[in-house]
């Protein structure tokens, strides 16, 4: 009992340390194909946040290629990080500590970043803070809801990644439930591609699946009894083996109910997954993050059956969904208040776990 209470107190006081700092970081974001600067103030307010996007370079290879990510990095940054310091109308000196992208992502992208990061520690004398860039979707959330504080259930899904996550406090979460291959993010851009729906795939395949029906059953992926892992490979191979079959017969195909379907079905699971997840820790939260956070209809999904048990569901606002460089300083935030900087040796990370 005694020792419950000393628990209590001592995350009540870690709260009250993290909701009250008014630090300023100059965080830096490099791991995929977004250069992004930003600047923040405590854990949730956002003085400026920059986001440079190559995304129309590599539209045109289908796909990142990450040698050129690194050179359009190194390109940007320094402007990137110019304009974040004039839009938040403040300046280096003014920064109390700096903080940038450890991994995972390339890892050429990813030691653009954190080199120039570690640069400017080194020139000015400033702490520097490593963070993991799934903390950094996590931390998007307390951005934009200022009421939200753990315990909640996190699902991460993106397009390198996807966790069920119970975020048990600031500085503990534990991991419940990850993919076992394709992330929930490029399962939709391998299906988006072999419809031709473009890259990155998955707002384009939401769109045409608003104008379809499920009229194929595709398999739901449930792994043994009590995973809360996932498994996205199959269906991904259910979709591509629906449409040869169909060429093969000489149908034309339906795009928008095969996107539809394959829409249902993995929302299904995904939706199913983080109910478990959330029935089994006996929260009452469940915070999405992660590119495809943007899906709509994920959203819908979760909210209707969390909203008949009194559960609510979080996404974060527009700008903060895809990479950017404002979840990267409100991570660093809870690490820097929490554990101080990062040893000056640290280095990208590109396989970074949670
Ligand atoms: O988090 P993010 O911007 O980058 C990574 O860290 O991966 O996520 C990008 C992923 C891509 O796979 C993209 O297709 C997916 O998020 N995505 C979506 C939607 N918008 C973006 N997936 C499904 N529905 C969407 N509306
Ligand atoms: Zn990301």
């Amino acid at each position: 009992m005694i020792e419950e209470a000393r628990e209590m107190e001592q995350v009540k006081e870690m709260e009250h340390r993290i909701e009250n700092t008014k630090a300023l970081t100059l965080a830096i974001e490099s791991s995929c194909d977004e250069t992004s600067a930003a600047v923040v103030e405590g854990l949730r307010t956002v003085r400026s946040n920059v986001v440079s996007s190559q995304i129309a370079t590599h539209v045109t290879y289908g796909g990142v290629v990450p040698e050129i990510a690194s050179r359009m990095h190194i390109e940007a940054i320094h402007h990137v990080v110019e304009r974040a310091l004039a839009e938040a109308d403040t300046t280096l000196d003014a920064i109390d500590f700096l903080s940038v992208t450890q991994g995972p992502g390339l890892v050429g992208a990813l030691l653009v970043g954190v080199s120039y990061a570690k640069g400017l520690a080194i020139a000015t004398g400033k702490d520097i803070v490593g963070v993991n860039h799934m903390k950094g979707h996590i931390a998007s959330n307390y951005i934009t809801h200022p009421h939200l504080k753990p315990p909640y259930i996190a699902l991460v899904v993106s397009g390198g990644h996807s966790y069920i996550m119970d975020v048990i406090d600031y500085d503990h979460m534990e991991k419940l439930g990850e993919t076992r291959d394709d992330a929930m993010g490029e399962a939709y851009d391998k299906v988006a591609r072999v419809l031709g729906f473009g890259y990155p795939g998955g707002s384009a395949l939401e769109k045409h699946a608003l104008e379809g029906s499920p009229t194929i059953d595709f398999p739901r992926v449930y792994l043994e009894k009590g995973s809360l892992d996932f498994s996205f490979s199959g269906l991904k191979t259910a979709v591509i083996n629906h449409i040869n079959t169909e060429k093969m017969k000489g149908h034309s195909l339906n795009s928008p109910d095969i996107a539809r379907s394959f829409q249902d079905s993995i929302i299904e699971v995904v939706r199913d997954k983080t109910m478990d997840a959330l029935h089994r820790r006996g929260r009452k939260i469940i915070a999405i993050s992660g590119g495809v956070s943007a899906n709509t209809a994920l959203r819908k999904a979760l909210e209707e059956v969390a909203s008949k048990e009194g559960v609510e569901v979080y996404v974060p606002a527009r700008g903060y969904i895809s990479d950017n460089a404002a979840m990267i300083g409100a991570a660093a935030q809870i690490e820097y208040a929490l554990h101080g900087p990062s040893d000056l040796r640290f280095t990208a990370d590109p396989n970074m776990k949670l």
